[in-house]
């Protein structure tokens, strides 16, 4: 057996004084959308300061509803990741790694999958949520799409991480990580608990809905790319929705329901009252409420789409942070698994304890 299995282990992210970890993850999809920067990014950026983060490119989560997209995942994460730097993660302070890259997560989802019952994991909302919206008969679901949410715990727990930033369809996911959590240290280890029980922490913002008022989506192309141009951000603002009994610019309209002054609440706070104003007396065309939506948004993104564009110049620079990352990344999976192995009596170094 290692040393380390004979140490009780303290829960170095909850140690008096120590600075809680995050662990945060998203499916590579590629180029973000504003509403992935509003409903996740921003948030992590912000927490960048007072927690110490992991990131986490979710690349096997991506094949629990499309095994066929592997061949897209290297592309995908590329492009994510540059919109990651690009938003203000700084790979200096905060790792950021790619979920296949540290096998640990298999391991620990292994182990994970014979404490948590298939019960448990058919009654969660989000998994259920997605079969309907993908249209799946629920017998096509496979056995590692019931276990999202067991991949997940293993994300979160691998780097014993306590906060993770989230939106709300993943609170049935955290909540699972916390009972999996649980039901380990009280088989495992309860003298000495391994894992802590993380909790979500939700963004500020609402739910952004995409510009024809929908849910947005990259694949209906009702949403920015924060990578987009001012002619491209122009182009898909026009498509928006407004209010459809305003039809020459001098007809009253009603703000209420209109996406383009839901933007503007949410990205131009200090002048929405006088854009509600002015459009239900009819001062205001949504042809150059739009045009101005579009400016300000060209304004508001100009900084990520440069250092983007800089960035990407580059073409080592993301293999070269998820590189380092991953390196991060190992070194506490490693030494997670190792009191996990010892914690089950299944020797402290693994293959290498035997
Ligand atoms: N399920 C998350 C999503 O779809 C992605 C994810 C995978 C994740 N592993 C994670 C999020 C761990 C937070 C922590 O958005």
């Amino acid at each position: 057996m290692s040393e380390t299995a004979a140490v009780p282990f303290v829960l170095d992210t909850l140690r008096p004084g120590a600075k809680g970890r995050i662990l945060s993850g998203m499916r590579p999809t590629g180029k973000l959308h504003l509403g992935n920067w509003v409903g996740a990014l921003h948030n992590w950026v912000e927490l960048q300061e007072s927690y110490e983060n992991f990131h986490m490119v979710a690349d096997w989560h991506a094949l629990t509803t499309s095994p066929e997209a592997s061949a897209r995942t290297v592309e995908n994460t590329h492009d994510m990741v540059l919109d990651w730097v690009a938003a203000g993660i700084d790979p200096a302070k905060s790792p950021m790694f790619v979920q296949s890259h540290v096998k640990e997560h298999a391991e620990l989802h292994l182990l994970f999958s014979m404490i948590v019952t298939k019960a448990r994991l058919e009654r969660n909302p989000t998994l259920k949520d997605q079969v309907k919206d993908l249209g799946m008969e629920e017998s096509t679901i496979s056995y590692g799409h019931l276990g999202y949410a067991c991949l997940q715990a293993a994300d979160i727990l691998l780097y014993r991480a306590n906060v993770v930033p989230v939106g709300e369809d993943q609170l049935p996911h955290i909540e699972i990580t916390r009972e999996i959590a649980r039901r380990f240290n009280h088989l495992y280890a309860a003298d000495a608990p391994v894992f802590p029980e993380p909790e979500g922490r939700l963004t500020k913002f609402p739910r952004l809905r995409g510009l024809d008022g929908n849910r947005m989506s990259k694949s209906v192309g009702n949403t920015i790319l924060l990578s987009d141009s001012p002619d491209e951000i122009l182009a898909r603002v026009k498509t928006a929705f407004t209010d459809p009994k305003k039809i020459r610019k001098n007809d009253p309209g009603d703000p209420a329901g209109c996406a383009v002054f839901e933007y503007h609440r949410l990205f131009n706070p200090d002048e929405a009252p006088a854009i509600d104003r002015a459009c239900r007396a009819g001062e205001l065309g949504c042809v150059d409420d739009k045009k101005h939506l579009a400016t300000l948004m060209a304004e508001r993104l100009a900084p990520i789409r440069e250092r983007r564009a800089k960035l990407a110049k580059d073409p080592d620079f993301v293999r070269d942070v998820l590189a380092t990352g991953a390196k991060r990344a190992r070194a506490e999976a490693r030494a997670t698994m190792e009191r996990v192995r010892a914690a089950m009596g299944m020797g402290g170094g693994g293959t290498d304890g035997l």
